[in-house]
C-alpha cells in the first residue's frame, strides 16, 4: 500500500511541478509562477478605464503579464478596442455628439472617435485618455512585453472584420512565430469568427467564448485550443469533458473561466480544473493561486520527507501523510501531454479524471483508516505515560493541513454560483453561436 501511495503521490508532485511550466509555455516566465494563468480582464480594470492604454499600463506595474481585450471596427473601417457596441458608458460621446445617438461605434469615425475621452468616466485622473486603435494598443502590448488575448467582438456587426483583423496582425508582426508560441490567444463568442480565423491563421491559438455543449467539442476541436467558458456555469464533469478532447494542435483543449474577481472562487475553480481565470482583478487572483500552489507543493515534500523515513514507526503516519498529500494534489487536474507537443502547448503526463477520481477515492480511504488506528495507539500510548515522538507529531500536524485541500473548495456550496457579476454591465452579448459545420 505504502508503494502504490507513495507512486500517487510521485505522479502528482509531478504533475503539479509540471503545470507552471505550462503557464510559462504561454508568456514570459516570473519568479513564481501560478499554477493556472491569470489574465487582465480589459487590462486592469480595477485601477484604470477598461481597454485603454493606460489599462494594460496599469497590469503591466502590478505585474500581469496577459491582457484580454475588445476589437471592434469604426464607420470608415478601422479597426478599435472597446467593450460595449456604443461609446456612450465609457467616453463622453453624449456630451460631444448630443444629436447622434444611440452612439453605435458603427455610426462613428475614427477621426470623430479620437475627440473623446475615454478616462473621466472613471475617474479624473484619467481625464483625456484615449479610445486606442488597435495598432497603437498592439505596439504598447509589445512595449510592455505583455501578451494578449484579443476578442473579435460582435463579427456579425462587422462584415469582413476577421479577415481584416487577421491582416493587420500579420502586417503588425502579430502573427509571427514568436508570437504565435505563447503571446496570442483570438477569441470570440461567434465560434464561425474563430473557425475563419483559424483558416487565415491556423498557428494562432484560438479559443471560443461561451459553453459549448459537449456534443459539439469534437468537433470545434478541429479549429480550436480552448474553451473560454462563463466561471458560473463550470462543473467539474465539464471540465473534464472539454480536458478529454484534443484540440488543433494536438493537446487536450484548455478551458479558461471568466469573469472571476474572487480569489477564493479563482482557487476553486482551479481545483475544478480550470487552466486559467480573465479577471478584473488579475493582481489578487494571481496571489491566491500562487499561494494555493506553493501550499500544495509544501505539503507534498513534507509528504515525500515522511516516506523516505526509514523508521518503522514513522510508517503508519507517513502513509496519512501521502495519502492527504496525493489527495490534494491529484484535485488540479494533471494534463496530457502529446507525444510531439508544440512549445506553447506542452503539458503534463497523462492521468484520465475518473482514475484520478478513484485514486484519491482509495488514498482517502486508507487515510481514514490509518487515523484511527493512530489515535487508538496515541491513546494507548498516553495512557502507559510514554509521550508521542516529535517524529510521529511533525507529519502528523502536517496532515491537519488537509482543511486546505484545493479541490473541496469547488463542491462547497457557499462556492456555488457565487461568481460575482462583471464590474461592468454587458449589455447585449452573444452568449455561443454555433458555426457552421
Ligand atoms: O474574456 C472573457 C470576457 O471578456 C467575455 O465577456 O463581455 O467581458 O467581453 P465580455
Ligand atoms: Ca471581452
Amino acid at each position: 500500500m505504502r508503494i502504490r501511495l507513495f507512486a500517487v503521490l510521485s505522479g502528482a508532485v509531478l504533475a503539479l511541478s509540471a503545470l507552471p511550466l505550462s503557464a510559462a509555455s504561454f508568456g514570459h516566465v516570473s519568479a513564481v509562477r501560478p499554477v493556472v494563468l491569470t489574465i487582465g480582464h480589459r487590462g486592469a480594470p480595477a485601477h484604470a478605464p477598461e481597454n485603454t492604454l493606460a489599462s494594460i499600463d496599469a497590469a503591466r506595474r502590478l505585474g500581469v503579464t496577459w491582457v484580454e481585450n475588445d476589437v471592434q471596427r469604426t464607420k470608415d473601417g478601422r479597426l478599435i478596442v472597446m467593450h460595449d457596441a456604443t461609446l456612450v458608458r465609457t467616453t463622453d460621446a453624449r456630451r460631444r455628439y448630443p444629436g447622434r445617438s444611440p452612439w453605435r461605434i458603427a455610426d462613428f469615425t475614427l477621426a470623430d472617435i479620437e475627440r473623446l475621452d475615454a478616462g473621466s468616466w472613471y475617474d479624473k485622473r484619467f481625464a483625456g485618455e484615449r479610445v486606442p486603435t488597435l495598432d497603437a494598443y498592439l505596439r504598447r502590448v509589445d512595449h510592455n512585453r505583455q501578451d494578449l488575448l484579443l476578442e473579435i467582438k460582435d463579427p456579425r456587426r462587422y462584415p469582413g472584420m476577421v479577415e481584416q483583423l487577421a491582416a493587420r496582425l500579420r502586417a503588425d508582426g502579430w502573427l509571427d512565430r514568436a508570437h504565435q508560441h505563447g503571446r496570442l490567444m483570438v477569441q470570440s463568442f461567434d465560434a464561425g469568427a474563430v473557425k475563419r480565423f483559424h483558416r487565415l491563421s491556423p498557428a494562432t491559438v484560438t479559443g471560443l467564448l461561451g459553453n459549448p455543449p459537449r456534443r459539439d467539442l469534437a468537433a470545434d476541436a478541429g479549429w480550436l485550443d480552448s474553451v473560454n467558458a462563463d466561471a458560473a456555469h463550470l462543473t467539474r464533469s465539464y471540465a473534464d469533458a472539454v480536458h478529454a478532447v484534443r484540440g488543433d494542435h494536438g493537446v487536450p483543449l484548455r478551458l479558461y473561466a471568466w469573469t472571476v474577481d474572487d480569489p477564493d472562487r479563482a482557487v476553486a475553480l482551479a481545483g475544478l480544473g480550470a487552466d486559467g481565470v480573465i479577471t478584473d482583478r488579475a493582481d489578487v487572483v494571481r496571489a491566491a493561486l500562487a499561494r494555493a500552489a506553493r501550499t500544495a507543493r509544501s505539503r507534498a515534500a513534507v509528504a515525500a520527507h515522511a516516506v523516505r523515513s526509514r523508521s518503522a514507526a514513522h510508517a503508519t503516519v507517513a502513509e496519512a501523510s501521502v495519502a492527504e498529500a496525493a489527495d490534494a494534489l491529484v484535485a488540479p487536474a494533471p494534463r496530457t501531454r502529446p507525444a510531439a507537443a508544440p512549445a506553447a502547448h506542452a503539458v503534463p503526463a497523462a492521468r484520465s479524471a475518473p482514475a484520478r477520481r478513484a485514486r484519491v477515492r482509495r488514498a482517502a480511504a486508507r487515510h481514514a483508516s490509518l487515523r484511527s488506528a493512530r489515535t487508538h495507539r496515541s491513546a494507548a500510548s498516553r495512557s502507559a505515560g510514554t509521550r508521542q515522538s516529535a517524529a510521529h507529531r511533525t507529519p502528523a500536524r502536517h496532515v491537519s493541513l488537509r482543511s486546505a485541500r484545493v479541490h473541496h473548495f469547488a463542491d462547497h456550496p457557499a462556492h456555488r454560483n457565487s461568481n460575482p457579476t462583471p464590474r461592468t454591465p454587458a449589455p447585449t452579448r452573444p452568449r455561443y453561436v454555433a458555426a457552421a459545420r
